[in-house]
C-alpha cells in the first residue's frame, strides 16, 4: 500500500502538469471530512440521491424486477456509511425478500462500522463484507451464480476519466450473468451556480479534504509540504460537465519528500490536479456503456432532478 502510494505520488509529481490521485483523500481523517462534507448544503448530491433512496424505494425495488423467493445478492461497491443502502435493504427485510449484502470498500474501518450497525439494526441481514479495491474484486465475482444487484452509487464513477470508467464498466460487465442489475448512482450536469459551491464551500471543508493530501504526503511519506503555501481551487464548466480541484502554489518553493528521496518544484500558480468530478447526462453514460453488454433499462431522478440512479440490466 505504502509503496503504491509512493510510486504514484512520484509519478504524479514528476509530470509537466503535476497530478494526485483522488483515492489518497481517503484516510481516517479525510473519511472524518468527507462526512462533514456529505453533511454540508452545498454539498447537494448526498440529499438528492437520499431523497431518491427514500421516496422511491419501492419503485426501485420494483425496476429491478427481483423475485421475492430467489436468492440474490447485493454488491456495494465503495459502501461508505451505508446511509442510503439501509433504507432498501430495510424495505427489503419488510418485504420478505431472499438476498445477502456484500459491502466492499477500501477501508477496512468503514466496513467493520457498516456491519456491526447493520447488525444492529437488521439482525436478520446476512452481510458478508470484502476489503478491497473494486477493480480486483470484480474478477472474483463471476464464480457466484446466484442473481445480482451491484450497488454503484454517490457518483463514486464521477471520480474516474472517461477513459477509466469504460474500462471499469467493460469488466464489471464481464463480471456480471445475464439479466444481473446495476444501480448507478451519477450526478447530472447542471449549472455551475449549483456545482461550484458544493466544491468550493464556505467553511473550508473541501479545502481542508484537499490539503488532507500534503498533510498525508507528510505523514507518510516524510515531505515537507507547507499547507499555507498553497490553495484550494475549483472549476467546472456546464460544456464540458467536469468538475476539477486543484492545489495551487501561492509561490515558487520547492518541496521535499524523503522517503522518495526527491524535491520537487514548484513555480507560482502552478497547479495539481487531484480530483476529477464527473457529471452525466444520458448521452454521456450511454456512450460509455457502448462497448459492454449493459443497457440502460432505468432512471430515477430525486425532485430537484440534480441526480439520477440509472438502472443498469446486463444482456
Ligand atoms: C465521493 C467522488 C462523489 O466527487 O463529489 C466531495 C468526492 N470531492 N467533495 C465527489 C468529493 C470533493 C465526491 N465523490
Amino acid at each position: 500500500m505504502i509503496e503504491t502510494f509512493k510510486k504514484d505520488v512520484e509519478e504524479g509529481l514528476s509530470k509537466t502538469s503535476k497530478t494526485l490521485p483522488s483515492k489518497y483523500f481517503y484516510d481516517s481523517i479525510g473519511d472524518q471530512i468527507f462526512i462533514k462534507i456529505m453533511n454540508m448544503p452545498a454539498y447537494y448530491l448526498t440529499r438528492a440521491e437520499h431523497d431518491i433512496f427514500k421516496n422511491q424505494t419501492e419503485k426501485i425495488i420494483q425496476k429491478l424486477k427481483l423475485t421475492p423467493n430467489i436468492f440474490f445478492e447485493i454488491i456495494e461497491l465503495g459502501a461508505g456509511d451505508g446511509t442510503k443502502t439501509k433504507l432498501l435493504l430495510k424495505e427489503l427485510i419488510r418485504l420478505e425478500y431472499n438476498f445477502k449484502y456484500a459491502p466492499i470498500d477500501i477501508s477496512e474501518n468503514a466496513l467493520k462500522n457498516l456491519k456491526s450497525n447493520l447488525n444492529k439494526e437488521m439482525a436478520s441481514l446476512e452481510v458478508s463484507t470484502k476489503q478491497g479495491d473494486y477493480f480486483e474484486v470484480l474478477d472474483n465475482l463471476k464464480q457466484q451464480k446466484a442473481p445480482k444487484v451491484v450497488l454503484f452509487l454517490g457518483s463514486n464513477i464521477g471520480n474516474m476519466s472517461d477513459e477509466t470508467a469504460k474500462i471499469f464498466l467493460t469488466k464489471l460487465s464481464n463480471a456480471l450473468n445475464k439479466n444481473d442489475k446495476v444501480l448507478l448512482g451519477v450526478d447530472m450536469i447542471k449549472s455551475e451556480h449549483v456545482v461550484l459551491p458544493a466544491y468550493n464551500d464556505k467553511e473550508g471543508l473541501t479545502k481542508s479534504f484537499n490539503m488532507n493530501l500534503l498533510d498525508r504526503i507528510n505523514k507518510e511519506l516524510e515531505g515537507d509540504f507547507n499547507t499555507h503555501h498553497f490553495e484550494h481551487l475549483a472549476t467546472y464548466t456546464q460544456d464540458e460537465g467536469i468538475a476539477r480541484s486543484y492545489l495551487v502554489s501561492k509561490k515558487n518553493q520547492e518541496v521535499s519528500i524523503n522517503t522518495l528521496d526527491q524535491k520537487f518544484s514548484f513555480i507560482e500558480g502552478e497547479k495539481i490536479h487531484t480530483e476529477t468530478s464527473r457529471k452525466y447526462n444520458d448521452a454521456i453514460l450511454e456512450h460509455l456503456l457502448e462497448e459492454t453488454y449493459l443497457k440502460i433499462t432505468d432512471k430515477l431522478m430525486d425532485s430537484n432532478e440534480y441526480f439520477a440512479d440509472y438502472i443498469l440490466t446486463k444482456i
